[in-house]
């Protein structure tokens, strides 16, 4: 058994240091966001002669709202106004001849306007004030921020220049997530990389609500980090080393366990092991424990995430192309963890555990084969009737594994079924849970965020699809396999539940992007990290215990 705990005496010595080092972790947060760049931001820089390096170069992004009416000028905002005051109205007056109004999430660049930012990129904000748009169920000026700063600092970035300011807009924490999330990209394995740029708050207005934000993208970007990453690099092991390592560099109130395939053994947790020994990759199940409430003893918010480091399907092979994508396969435990990263860096006053089970799905002589039933660690048997179905047989052990810490609430997230996809692509993850207080927490949070949920149907009637089943108690496809597949998938779930308050929130759908969130680029996309910690933060506010 490989754990990990600190001694007394260490932990002893951690109390005494942890405000000290609070501070250090919150000050050096404040510093320099972790994708910061090779050369450090400078002070004002002297006018620069012509291009010739861009060390000292700094961009800045300032935003415009939309006319309200035809005859109007458009309105700067504050950060906007007191720029173009700096220049002597010249914004103003450069925008109204360059071009049209700028649109929502357009961009106008200009240069030689002031000698501390040779480049100025003006972004349009939309409305002022649009507030929360009821039919697209999420807070319309967060969204329009987030998109706008994230298209702005990306044009900073193809000019190579290594540092941009951000207006903070009023609503410095989008300003932030859209800085962060929009210049983010994976490119550990290229030689060639794209310039790094760091961002900073432009100004003093907002200074806490950007850190914030800094925090909850970084926190996304970390998800997308493990998700995009080659199995290869991401082994089930790998990953839990990044999340201890992760985990332990921002807060010492944690625990890290990551459990061996002779732990998994002694749980019994059959069905986990049954698609675990198709790979010579060893399985881990990583449980991570954050003690963030004053009282240690507080009920823990349980969080449980599908870790298929590869899908291959095992025997079910799927096709080849497109195959790839399964190594995303682990965006349940990246967001999981991801997300319980975050909450501990933001110190938030909740305790949380956290609980993946990681293992890759590979075809092979050891492999389950279409009809072998296996033994639940509750004792239920289940015929696998399709060995892609795999991510079920993992949850359903960690399921019943997270019945031991007498929960809040457990809430598992994972890249589940392609039904998922189907039924609501991108726009928003499917949950299903029987808990109205659960489901009204996670959909608050995703008005906030802009990474929406969507409430789905735990009938009785998806049930009996999964419980008529020739060979065992349970059958891991439904009886009419393609129809409802994302609902027999949660219905099979259920069947290793116990507790009122637990939801399932299956992101095959949002497990990557193409373009559909512009403040994303193409690529795995950590959805829905931000609204688990918006979550976390709300139940962390909420005193109901049941
Ligand atoms: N990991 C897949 C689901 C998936 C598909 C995630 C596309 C992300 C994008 C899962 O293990 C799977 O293969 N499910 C099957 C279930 C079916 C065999 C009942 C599916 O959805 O096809
Ligand atoms: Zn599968
Ligand atoms: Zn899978």
């Amino acid at each position: 058994m490989r754990e990990r705990l600190g001694t007394r005496a260490a932990a002893g010595l951690v109390m005494l240091l942890l405000p000290p080092l609070r501070r250090l972790v919150r000050r050096s947060l404040g510093r320099a966001p972790s994708f910061s760049c090779c050369w450090p931001c400078q002070g004002p820089s002297p006018a620069p002669r012509g291009y010739s390096s861009s060390a000292g170069r700094k961009g800045l992004v300032l935003g415009v709202y939309a006319k309200e009416k035809e005859e109007e000028v458009p309105q700067f905002t504050n950060a906007g106004e007191t720029f173009d005051r700096l220049v002597s109205g010249k914004l103003t007056e450069l925008l109204s001849i360059s071009g049209p109004p700028l649109k929502k999430g357009k961009t106008r660049l200009f240069h030689g306007l002031h000698q501390d930012f040779p480049s100025v990129v003006i972004v349009g904000l939309g409305k002022k004030a649009a507030g929360v748009n009821d039919q697209e169920n999420w807070n319309e000026d967060k969204e329009n921020i987030r998109t706008a700063v994230a298209v702005g600092c990306r044009q900073v970035q193809d000019l190579e220049v290594p540092c941009v300011e951000v207006d903070p807009c009023g609503d410095a924490q989008s300003a932030a997530e859209g800085a962060v999330l929009g210049l983010y990209e994976y490119n550990e394995l290229k030689q060639k990389k794209k310039p790094v740029v760091t961002a900073q708050l432009h100004g003093s207005d907002g200074k806490e609500a950007w850190q914030k934000g800094v925090v909850f993208a970084e926190g996304q970007n970390l998800a997308r980090y493990l998700m995009e990453a080659p199995a290869n690099y991401i082994t089930p092991m790998k990953f839990a080393e990044v999340i201890e390592q992760k985990l332990r560099s921002v807060n010492s109130n944690v625990k890290v366990h990551i459990r061996s395939k002779a732990w998994i053994e002694e749980q019994q947790m059959g069905a986990f092991l049954s698609v675990a020994k198709g790979s010579d990759e060893p399985p881990v199940f990583l449980e991570i424990h954050y003690s963030g409430s004053a009282n240690a003893n507080d009920s823990p918010l349980v969080f449980v995430g599908k870790g298929v480091t590869f899908d291959s399907g095992g025997i079910s092979l799927k096709p080849s192309s497109g195959m790839d994508a399964m190594r995303a396969d682990m965006g349940g435990a990246a967001t999981v963890c991801s997300a319980i990263v975050t909450a501990a860096t933001l110190n938030l006053p909740l305790n949380i555990i956290g609980l993946a089970p990681l293992c890759e799905n590979m075809p092979s002589s050891r492999a389950n084969k279409p009809g072998d039933v296996v033994r639940a660690k509750n004792g239920k048997t289940i015929q696998v009737d399709n060995t892609d179905a795999e991510g079920r047989l993992l949850l359903a052990d960690a399921l019943c594994y997270a019945h031991n810490f007498n929960a809040r609430a457990i809430v598992n997230a994972a890249t589940l079924t392609g039904a998922m996809d189907v039924a609501l692509g991108s726009a928003a993850t499917g949950v299903f849970t029987s808990s109205s207080w659960l489901w009204t927490h996670l959909y608050e949070a995703s008005i906030l965020t802009g990474d929406r949920v969507w409430r789905m149907p735990l009938f009785e009637h998806y049930t009996k699809q999964v419980t008529d089943c020739p060979l065992a108690d349970l059958s891991n496809v439904g009886k009419y396999s393609r129809a409802g597949g994302a609902c027999t998938a949660a219905a099979f779930l259920k069947e290793f539940v116990t507790v009122a308050n637990w939801a399932h929130l299956d992101i095959a759908g949002v497990m990557s992007n193409k373009d559909e969130v512009p403040y994303l680029r193409k690529g795995m996309a950590g959805r829905p990290t931000r609204t688990l910690v918006e979550f976390a933060t709300r139940l962390s506010q909420d005193k109901q215990s049941v």
